[in-house]
């Protein structure tokens, strides 16, 4: 069946500053949707973590999207691989539903599958090192469009049947304790659209389809004049989450564990493009003082002069936008590597917080109590932060006063991933999850580093205090920002 898109020209909340630069409106809140999706015949699910009919309209709100994403390209960006260390445009395509059928259907409900051949070639994504190794791991022959299509709709048509008449969840098994598989396949999903969000943003316009009513436009507005810093007074600050509090977390959200954490002091504001561009200006990418040594060695190799995301033409920088440049928006948060944010903190003779700071600045209080999300424990909404697809673009920051925490920190959750100096790694006592074993693991290399929050494109899911992200610290096509800390005098 057919899923009717829709799109709204000016959601709910939406003040009249930020219009025009809408994304989409978010399909699960959409009534006429809803009513296409009413089943008549859906079993209660055996032991209640999993509500059935949430988690088939949440799957089918996922496709949805994902459709509405692969359609934002022409077809002939179909075999292009637009970041050259990550798979071509057709892995995405299949590697969606036959992870689902993977982690879901075969591990959980020991299910026999789609197509095994396929579930094989879709089964990983890569993060490799460097380009060689990226080649290496080249596949010469993908599928054609129709195959990868076809293989979808029957995976759908599998998973679907099992949400809603499969025994789902239960203690028989591992990935069906307390409803794993479902939300590993359901919240993997809402990863990967962001993932392909930041791929299509790599692809010239010439490989995407504007959607209609869309311009991008940025905006001229002026940031914050004048850099603020509030102080952190010391307190304890909780990681992770225990397994009975969170319906689902991946395998590094746990254990909980708290952190003694001594004053610090925090940007109340993400850096914006324009001071990003006074450190630029100053030559700090010529000045090897201000990066570590492997940092400028991968500056030197990348040849890096600024942020991915700016152009300079003529003379004058440009934000490249997803369907083409703008003049630099000032105000917007700068999207950079951790080598990047880390230099930049260094030439202002700060540095990045670590996660455990993030957390005590996000969810922290002065009178030592903790919060679900910085403004306290009413869930995300649309007032509170650009998340969840509202926006294609990030928004000036300080945009969501309702959205800052107890400190009054703005845009936490939200308008770009926040980079912390702490590296990934599990916390004491991990053990890795049955659903999906290599998801955390495989990174416990020193290699990558924490980063928190979230972006314009970050399902409203993912946005639990818990939910930890990570990348390589050159990694220049993520929607990630930062802001500096300092120890507090
Ligand atoms: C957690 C976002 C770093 O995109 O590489 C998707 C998520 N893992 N499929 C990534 C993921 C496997 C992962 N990040
Ligand atoms: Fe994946």
């Amino acid at each position: 069946m057919p899923l009717p898109l829709i799109r709204l020209a000016h959601p709910p909340g939406s003040t009249p500053a930020l219009r025009g630069r809408l994304f989409w409106y978010d399909l699960a809140r959409c009534e006429s949707f809803r009513e296409v999706d009413v089943l008549t015949h859906v079993a209660p699910s055996e032991t209640g973590v999993v509500d059935r009919r949430q988690a088939i309209g949440a799957y089918r709100d996922n496709r949805a999207r994902t459709k509405q994403l692969f359609e934002m390209l022409t077809p002939d960006a179909y075999y292009e691989r637009p970041i050259p260390l990550r798979h071509p445009v057709v892995f995405y395509d299949g590697h969606i539903p036959a992870f689902a059928v993977n982690s879901f259907l075969k591990r959980g409900l020991g299910h026999p599958g789609v197509d095994s051949d396929l579930e094989t070639l879709f089964a990983r994504g890569i993060d490799p090192a460097d380009k060689r190794a990226a080649s290496a791991s080249a596949i010469a022959s993908w599928p054609s469009r129709d195959v990868v299509r076809r293989y979808a709709e029957r995976a759908d048509d599998a998973i679907l049947s099992a949400l809603e008449s499969a025994t789902i969840e239960g203690d028989g098994n591992a990935v069906l304790c307390r409803g794993q598989g479902v939300f590993t396949m359901l919240e993997h999903e809402e990863m990967h659209q962001e993932t392909l969000l930041y791929m299509w943003h790599r692809f010239d316009p010439c490989f995407k389809r504007c959607p209609d009513g869309y311009e991008p436009v940025g905006t001229t507005e002026p940031g914050p004049t004048r850099r603020e810093m509030v102080t952190v007074t010391p307190g304890r600050a909780t990681l992770g989450a225990g397994m009975s509090q969170i319906r689902f977390g991946w395998d590094n959200e746990f254990p909980a564990h708290s952190i003694d954490v001594p004053a610090f002091s925090m940007d109340v504001h993400d850096v914006t493009n324009a001071e990003y561009r006074e450190f630029v200006d100053a030559g700090g990418y010529d000045d090897a003082g201000c990066w570590s040594a492997p940092a400028w060695r991968r500056r030197q190799e990348a040849g890096r002069r600024h942020p991915l995301f700016w152009e300079r033409r003529d003379g004058e920088w440009f934000w490249c936008g997803m369907f083409g440049p703008v003049p630099l928006p000032p105000a917007w948060p700068v999207y950079v590597t951790h080598d990047e944010a880390t230099a930049f903190a260094r030439w202002k003779g700060l540095r990045l917080p670590t996660e455990a700071e993030y957390h005590r600045a996000a969810f922290g209080t002065p009178d030592g109590s903790e919060r679900a999300y910085p403004w306290g424990d009413e869930p995300p909404d649309a007032t509170r932060g650009n998340f969840d697809f509202r926006f294609r673009d990030p928004v000036p920051v300080g945009s969501f006063p309702a959205g800052a925490s107890a400190w009054g920190v703005h845009d936490l959750l939200g308008n770009g991933w926040e980079w912390t100096s702490t590296p990934f790694a599990g916390f004491p006592g991990f053990e890795v999850m049955a659903s999906y074993p290599e998801y955390s693991a495989d990174f416990f290399d020193g290699e990558h580093y924490v980063v928190k929050g979230g972006s314009p494109a970050t399902a409203r899911g993912l946005l639990r205090r818990s939910f930890r992200n990570w990348f390589r610290p050159h990694y220049p096509y993520a929607y990630a920002t930062f802001r500096c800390a300092g120890d507090a005098r």
